[in-house]
């Protein structure tokens, strides 16, 4: 018998830990996605910075359908084919020299953690297990990495947490180094940061820390979940930054929407995760490494990063215009196409309202914490569907000021 799904069914079958809009999307072309009822809306949000070519994007859904008629799963006990293309692919265009394939970010950074922590077990001791981190990131939900994060209302109430990890102030030196010391094995930094507010690191923060990891003897972790994979106009965003870090994790946009993680390292690192270290049943899954390939391939091409920038600048220019019209942003900022508009405290913590006006509108976006609207469209979004999403975004905050 058919049945269609209803927002009051998620409440009745899916555990609380969500709470979903009422819009039920069924399917998605470019950055255009529908609704059960046939209605449209333009995606500014990608599916949280995932969908980074946007929904169905011919050269995915060829790699997709071509493998989905050879071989969906092999067990790590074999080498597939799809994953080693992906893992070479990776190699050739960082600064890597291994990967290590998973399934989403949360389980990439897991093991970049645990890599570190082994690394310095095996060539300092087991004194060298400090993880230094920073407030406002975000880096996953498993136990380990939610106590990483920097935002303790995620990890409250699972206690007794890990030891042995710090928290320091984001794109501020001077706490880094109260922190970073000899018993240190890891730094970790999102680049950029995306749940905490879609703030960037300056350049002095990044190359500081570098320099503190190199003093120490500690590893540097850069987590891209986020900020990876064509999102700041360069494939990673450390090649903005040009510093490398030591580790890298990535997942979102690499699989364009089919779920894939990796964290790429150098051999010198690679080496301490000898058989039986570390595993995962679908890590390397070949139907997500066609698709990630695939994903790689098109983002990297220099058509591709360079028109990030263009979109960029036409983004910020109708923030800009929005602002002088309602009066609303305190900072427009971020890198590439992934961008934040913070409100002014007088326009108050009204993200949610207007989130919620703009899907009224026919647009679909994002917040990231209570007053920042945060932007991760498609990486080739079309020029004049930006026009129209602001279009509507226009109209959601000409709502959200006369209910005012
Ligand atoms: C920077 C960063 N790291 C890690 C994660 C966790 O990724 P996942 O939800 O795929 O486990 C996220 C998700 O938002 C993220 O933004």
């Amino acid at each position: 018998m058919s049945w269609t799904p209803t927002r009051e069914a998620f409440d009745q079958y899916m555990l609380p830990n969500y709470s979903p809009q009422k819009v039920i999307p069924v399917r998605g072309e470019g950055s255009r996605l529908w609704d059960q009822e046939g209605r449209e809306y333009i995606d500014f949000a990608g599916g949280i910075a995932v969908n980074g070519l946007g929904h169905c994007h011919p050269a995915l859904m060829e790699a997709l359908k071509a493998q989905s008629e050879k071989v969906w799963h092999l067990s790590n006990v074999y080498t597939n084919e799809p994953a080693l293309r992906l893992a070479r692919t990776l190699v050739e265009k960082t600064f890597a020299d291994k990967v290590f394939l998973c399934s989403s970010g949360a389980e990439a950074n897991e093991a970049a953690l645990k890599l570190a922590r082994r690394y310095a077990h095996d060539t300092a001791g087991e004194q060298k297990n400090r993880i230094v981190s920073f407030r406002q990131s975000f880096h996953g939900r498993t136990f380990f990495t939610v106590s990483v994060g920097g935002q303790p209302k995620y990890s409250q109430g699972f206690g007794p947490v890990p030891g042995g990890i710090k928290h320091g102030t984001y794109n501020d030196l001077d706490s880094a180094r109260e922190l970073i010391n000899d018993d240190t094995c890891a730094v970790i930094v999102e680049p950029m940061q995306g749940e905490g507010g879609v703030t960037p690191a300056t350049p002095e923060f990044l190359e500081g820390l570098r320099k503190l990891c190199d003093d120490h003897k500690a590893l540097l972790i850069f987590d891209e979940v986020q900020c990876g994979v064509g999102r700041s106009g360069h494939l990673y965003a450390y090649m903005h930054y040009n510093v490398t870090p030591d580790i890298l994790t990535s997942a979102k946009a690499l699989g364009g929407g089919f779920p894939m993680g990796a964290m790429m390292t150098t051999d010198e690192i690679a080496r301490v995760f000898v058989v039986g270290t570390h595993g995962s049943t679908y890590g390397g899954n070949p139907l997500g490494s066609a698709v990630a390939l695939a994903a790689v391939e098109t983002i990297s091409s220099p058509e591709v990063l360079k028109g990030v920038e263009a979109r960029s600048q036409r983004f910020r220019e109708h923030l800009q215009r929005l602002n002088e019209k309602y009066d609303c942003f305190s900072d427009i900022r971020g890198l590439g196409l992934l961008l934040g508009a913070e409100f002014k405290p007088s326009f108050g913590e009204r993200g949610r309202e207007v989130l919620a006006a703009a899907t009224e509108e026919g647009l679909m976006m994002l917040v990231a914490g209570p007053n920042v609207l945060r932007f991760a469209p498609s990486l080739v979004i079309e020029p004049e569907v930006i026009d129209a999403g602001m279009a509507c975004l226009d109209r959601a905050l000409a709502r959200v000021v006369a209910n005012s």
